[in-house]
């Protein structure tokens, strides 16, 4: 596992230039894109590159982590449209090249299944973006969640559900109950893992990422038996590394 700590915005470029790197050599490059506020500044910037240097996606997949069960297809939050919005649409990335697990699915159970193959059938990630929660989470994998498992349908704990009401007016009450999400074993699978945490809140989270025991208490640990992986933090989320 390798450590990269500097601040914040250059975390940004990094991460950007690991994914460009791959896709200039590999413009058929197969992308695993997180949500959240952590991966922002690293579209923004291959956006920017895309824009000045012609950095292009158009032969690359692309799949994201998560989605919430039940968001109408024009729900703003559905992380289909968020990660469209952010990042996408701004590219020369055709949409249809970039797939997310099916919230909407009448069937919750197959749509699961039916995502872990097309990622398979995909040939697997080559590059995973991921973030942390603080709680030590990677995707909707919260504390408890098996090491090894796979896409499936997961309950929101409170916590997180209370964390998102920020995105949807404040009311917990909008917040979806249940989410599909890549498991930990899934998400162990791509090729290179590069995640990105900034700010003392995710100290505890990163400390127990790289120094802690691998445990399900600690769901990003899981990483620490993968052979790539490279962790972007500034100084405060190093924090408490030792
Ligand atoms: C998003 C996701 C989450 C976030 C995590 C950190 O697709 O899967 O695990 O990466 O909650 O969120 P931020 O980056 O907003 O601090």
């Amino acid at each position: 596992m390798e450590v990269v700590i500097r601040p914040a915005d250059e975390l940004a470029v990094l991460a950007a230039d690991v994914i460009e790197a791959r896709l200039r050599e590999h413009p058929e490059s197969v992308l695993g894109l997180a949500t959240g506020s952590s991966p922002l500044k690293v579209y923004q910037e291959l956006i920017r590159r895309h824009r000045e240097s012609g950095l292009s996606f158009a032969r690359a997949r692309g799949f994201t982590l998560d989605e919430y069960v039940g968001l109408p297809t024009d729900h703003p939050e559905r992380y289909r449209n968020v990660i469209a919005e952010e990042f996408v649409d701004h590219l020369d990335w055709p949409a249809e090249q970039v797939r997310g697990p099916d919230g909407l699915a009448e069937d919750l159970i197959a749509a699961c299944a039916s995502y872990e193959r097309e990622i398979k059938d995909a040939g697997g990630v080559d590059i995973q973006l991921l973030g942390i929660g603080s709680d030590g989470h990677i995707a909707f994998n919260e504390p408890g969640s098996s090491l090894a498992s796979r896409t499936r349908i997961k309950s929101l704990t409170q916590q997180t559900r209370r964390d998102n009401a920020r995105f949807f007016d404040g009311d917990i009450d909008q917040v979806p109950v249940h989410c599909l999400t890549q498991g930990l074993g899934t998400i162990s699978e791509a090729r290179h893992l590069v995640l990105l945490a900034a700010g003392e809140e995710k100290a505890e989270a990163v400390h127990q990422l790289v120094e802690g025991p691998v445990s399900a208490r600690w769901p990003a640990t899981v990483m620490q038996f993968h052979p790539h992986v490279t962790v972007l933090v500034d100084e405060a989320a190093a924090s408490r590394l030792e």
